[in-house]
């Protein structure tokens, strides 16, 4: 019989940024998601593409009056009805809900040194909400939402007065809802500063020389993202005592094609490039083989005295992690058929489905990752986002049949269960997302992960009214029985 240890926070996730809308109301400033726009056309398989972001494009959207094409700035209206939501989601029997503070409702800008007092009564409520209904909440701080302005007049996270701004937006929410929030999140996929320079550290690449003073450009605004996490998670056991934070990265397991020692060697390079954002945060240190990597391109990465020992001491207390798809690494990579996703690309899997978007769903890899970690580090480990976009139907009695979706997850959950079995301690699952918000890669709408549909498209048309899909009973009754009728 499969088992949950007792307590198991089971839960979803969501973003400010894809669920709140109500992008400039009550004093909050602009965000790098404001200016993300809906390509209708883009192949959603091209990932490089949809993430790709131009100085000319912030300019014009920062100019944009009609927000059709920027559906970040309407969310799900989650702003306005988020007691509506939390009251499905206690329907559901959460245990916890993983969301996001904007940091921009909190400072507009990023470097006032007072914080949006409307900002604060809006999470508060929020929070209060949620403590009502029996959920705790689980607090991310920085989910792909900085300040534009610090984009605009600070280079984003290149610039080492960030790590201040951040400090004190971070010391703002842990002395403001220190009696809600026990459990944070630094910075969501902290690993995905290459992926989406400007959505994560607000980086616009082509503001480089070229391709590799970019590159030292994201590596020493991560170096100030680490400094800027272990200050947090100081602070936040210094003012709310017997709180927890936590690391947030995108799992990506990487498997090697055939047993050739060449195609063991380059999935591994992937693996230890994964481990590296972990190695910081939890171990408290950076892997040698990054110092010979800056020594080599001979990359000048800027630190001040204390940076080491800072990351040395404030490491976290457990890791949490997102999870979607495993990939391939061949040395006869030429020769083979290609898969995209929103990771990186790689060879295709022949034993794995893909879905719509080009992910290579693979159960059996989370439990892989999650011995793989434990194994690693030792720490608590917390699934904060698994799930699968899938292009839903209402029927016309309206209802949405979502089994691929149970499918999806029994098969997940499973493997989670296996895992604990042989050891791992897992502390809990939030699904992402529980209910249908904005794509943070495509802006679509309609790639939709939710147990709960929201009645909106792509271009904002539609009542954004909430409806129960048929894996809204399921997850309600795999919560009531913690796992045990799956
Ligand atoms: C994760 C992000 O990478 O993947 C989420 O933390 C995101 O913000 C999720 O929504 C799914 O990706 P997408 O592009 O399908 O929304």
């Amino acid at each position: 019989m499969i088992k949950f240890p007792e307590g198991f926070l089971w839960g979803g996730a969501v973003a400010a940024n894809q669920c709140e809308g109500a992008w400039n109301i009550d004093g909050k400033g602009m965000s790098v998601a404001d200016v993300a726009m809906y390509k209708p056309n883009v192949d959603v398989k091209d990932y490089v593409s949809q993430w790709h972001v131009s100085q000319k494009n912030v300019d014009e959207a920062m100019k944009a009056t009609d927000d059709t094409y920027y559906p970040k700035r309407r969310g799900i209206d989650f702003y306005h009805r988020y007691k509506e939501d939390i009251a499905l989601f206690e329907e559901m029997g959460f245990k916890t809900l993983r969301v996001s503070i904007a940091w921009t409702r909190l400072f507009p800008n990023g470097n006032e040194t007072e914080p949006n007092e409307k900002g604060i009564e809006y999470y508060k409520d929020l929070f209060k909400t949620l403590r009502k209904a029996n959920i705790e909440p689980l607090v991310t701080l920085s989910h792909y939402e900085m300040p534009l302005y610090l984009v605009n007049h600070y280079d984003g996270w290149v610039n080492r007065e960030v790590v201040d701004f951040f400090v004190r937006y971070a010391k703002v929410c842990f002395e403001s809802f220190k009696d809600e929030v026990k459990y944070w999140l630094t910075f969501n996929e902290i690993d995905s500063v290459f992926r989406h320079a400007f959505t994560t550290i607000g980086v616009l690449e082509e503001k480089y020389e070229n391709k590799e003073k970019a590159e030292e450009a994201i590596y020493q605004a991560l170096h100030h993202q680490f400094v800027a996490s272990s200050i947090a998670t100081k602070l936040c056991h210094e003012i709310i005592p017997g709180s927890q934070m936590g690391c947030m990265v995108t799992k990506t397991l990487t498997y090697p094609e055939t047993c050739n020692p060449e195609d063991i060697y380059l999935a591994q390079k992937d693996n230890r490039v994964n481990s590296f954002y972990t190695d910081v945060q939890v171990l408290g240190f950076y892997p040698t083989f990054i110092f010979k990597e800056w020594k080599r391109k001979g990359f000048d990465i800027k630190m001040e005295k204390d940076d080491l020992d800072i990351i040395q001491k404030y490491t976290v207390d457990f890791i949490s992690f997102s999870y979607y798809m495993s990939m391939v690494q061949s040395i006869n990579a030429e020769q083979r058929e290609k898969v995209g996703g929103n990771l990186t690309t790689g060879v295709k899997n022949p034993y794995l489905h893909i879905s719509e978007w080009g992910w290579q769903v693979d159960p059996v890899g989370l439990k892989i990752s999650l011995i793989d970690l434990y194994d690693r580090y030792h720490k608590p480990l917390w699934i904060v986002e698994n799930g699968i976009g899938s292009k839903d139907v209402v029927e016309e009695n309206g209802t949405i049949q979502d089994d691929y979706r149970i499918e999806y997850f029994r098969n997940h959950f499973k493997q989670i269960a296996l895992a604990i079995d042989e050891g791992v301690e897992c502390m809990g699952y939030t699904s992402w997302a529980c209910i249908d918000l904005v794509s943070a890669s495509t802006s679509q709408m309609t790639k939709r992960y939710g147990f709960i549909y929201v009645d909106a498209d792509d271009l904002g048309n539609g009542t954004y009214n909430r409806f129960k899909k048929k894996s809204f009973d399921w997850y309600k009754k795999v919560i009531a029985t913690n796992g045990e009728c799956l």
